[in-house]
């Protein structure tokens, strides 16, 4: 019975856990993400899309970009690993324009 009961309370935290890693964006690497976003998303963005720049929106405005990545306009257009996608939005948040230090990329 209380076997029962600790399995139970288990499986829910495997979930919550399960869940929260798979939604939760940040802590990646911006160093990296910032190689990244030149190398899968500058070639549009300033050219043929809107001249993207971390500095383009606010910290929350990138959250709430990256909450549904299936939402973003072009994401049919790339294939790029979650944890790759995790540095973009990393380094794209971190140099929001409401961060210590905003960022152009150029
Ligand atoms: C094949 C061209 C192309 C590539 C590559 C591309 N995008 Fe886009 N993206 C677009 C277009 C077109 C739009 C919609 C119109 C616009 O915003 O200019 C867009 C829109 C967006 C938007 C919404 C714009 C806004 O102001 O909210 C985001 C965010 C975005 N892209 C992020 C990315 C990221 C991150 C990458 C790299 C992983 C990327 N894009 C790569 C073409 C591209």
């Amino acid at each position: 019975m209380s076997r029962k009961i600790s399995l139970a309370v288990a499986t829910a935290l495997l979930t919550v856990f399960a869940v929260s890693a798979a939604f939760a964006m940040g802590g990646g690497n911006a160093r990296k993400g910032k190689f990244l976003y030149r190398k899968n998303c500058r070639s549009c963005h300033g050219s043929t899309a809107s001249d993207l720049s971390p500095a383009s929106k606010t910290q929350a405005e990138w959250k709430a970009t990256f909450a549904d990545k299936t939402k973003i306009k072009c994401s049919g257009d790339w294939t790029i690993s979650d944890k790759d996608l995790n540095d973009i939005f990393t380094y794209l948040h971190d140099y929001a324009s409401d961060s210590p230090s905003p960022a152009k990329c150029s």
